[in-house]
């Protein structure tokens, strides 16, 4: 097949090309290097640098051809969201659309959304399903959350969709800087012997999933299932945890410090993936510890 991933130079959307190259399908890679890497990208694959919004996309889209899209471009600091809400929705609304007119005018047969499970924001329905609540606390979140409602009106009759909620995800060529995931922070503060600051008592939690799942669910979408799925591995593991864990993995006495907790974050997340195990017979493999090794090393190798 040939297919179309945006966002295919960063952190989740490099791992899904290496798979989508190595699956032998033809690959088209737009992505403006924003915070993705050219050495990121996959040789056999190919790298159009372009900004989603750039008005040349049309003649690069049509060229290709595509038959199926991965839209996973995104500005996704939730800080720089609520400090220029405007660039936010330039990048994840405008952009996003600009892709899926594109996606519709060439009969791309689907166009698969990479989505988040902030949309659930706090809730008491743990682990959460499809059916939670919609709860956006920032506008990165509300914005992933208008494009996937753009989807289901285009989708009605225009085109094929899927939107996959994604858990907090780890793994190699994540980027331990800025707004990054805490994964990454904690390795590299690891090796670069500093020391990681707790905000608040350490208990909030996460379903932290490992890339090569992700990237096993995301190619599972490439011929079934439609609407919006979760994607998660149903475990729900503390910051207090996730240390614990790394320390003894990594054999190291890692620095740590507590500091105030940051006003609105979420307390407890953790996915209910059970739609797509019915739906597509996916299911994480990874446990939190075989995850961790395998980041920790590529960290330590790589940095
Ligand atoms: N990492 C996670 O835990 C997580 C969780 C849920 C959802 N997501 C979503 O997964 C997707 C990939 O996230 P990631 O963690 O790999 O981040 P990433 O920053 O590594 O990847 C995003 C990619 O999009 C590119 N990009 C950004 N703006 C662009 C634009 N205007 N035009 C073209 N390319 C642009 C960047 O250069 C980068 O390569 C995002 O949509 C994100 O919202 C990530």
């Amino acid at each position: 097949m040939k297919i179309l991933v945006t966002g295919g130079a960063g952190f989740i959307g490099s791992h899904l090309v290496d798979t989508l190259v190595q699956d032998e399908h033809e690959v088209l890679v737009i992505d403006d290097l924003s915070t993705g890497r050219k050495d990121y990208v996959n040789k056999q694959a190919r790298l159009e640098i372009l900004d989603i919004n750039d008005e040349s996309l049309a003649d690069v889209v049509a060229n290709f051809s595509p038959d199926v899209v991965y839209h996973l471009a995104a500005q996704k600091n939730v800080r720089v969201s609520l400090e220029d809400p405007v660039l936010d929705a330039k990048t994840n609304i405008l952009g996003g659309l600009n892709i899926l007119d594109q996606a519709i005018k060439n009969k791309v047969k689907k166009f698969i959304f990479v989505s988040t499970c902030g949309i659930y924001g706090d809730t008491d329905n743990l682990p959460t399903d499809e059916t939670g609540p919609e709860q956006p606390m920032s506008p990165y979140i509300l914005n992933k959350l208008t494009f996937e409602k753009y989807l289901s009106i285009l989708g009605q009759d225009k085109i094929k969709w899927a939107a996959l909620r994604l858990s907090n995800v780890y793994g190699p060529r994540q980027d331990p800087y800025g707004e990054a995931g805490v994964i990454a922070i904690l390795l590299d503060n690891i090796i670069k012997n500093k020391t990681f600051y707790i905000n608040g008592d350490g208990e909030q939690t996460r379903d932290y999933i490992y890339v090569a799942d992700i990237v096993h669910a995301l190619s599972s979408f490439l011929d079934k299932a439609e609407g919006i799925y979760n994607i998660g591995t149903g475990e729900e593991k503390s910051l207090l945890d996730l240390i614990n864990n790394i320390k003894e993995i990594s054999k190291t006495n890692l620095k740590t410090a507590h500091r105030d907790a940051i006003v609105g974050e979420v307390k407890r997340s953790c996915l209910n993936s059970g739609k797509v195990g019915i739906d597509v017979d996916w299911k994480s493999k990874y446990d939190l510890k075989q995850g961790l090794e395998l980041t920790y090393r590529w960290f330590k190798e790589e940095r």
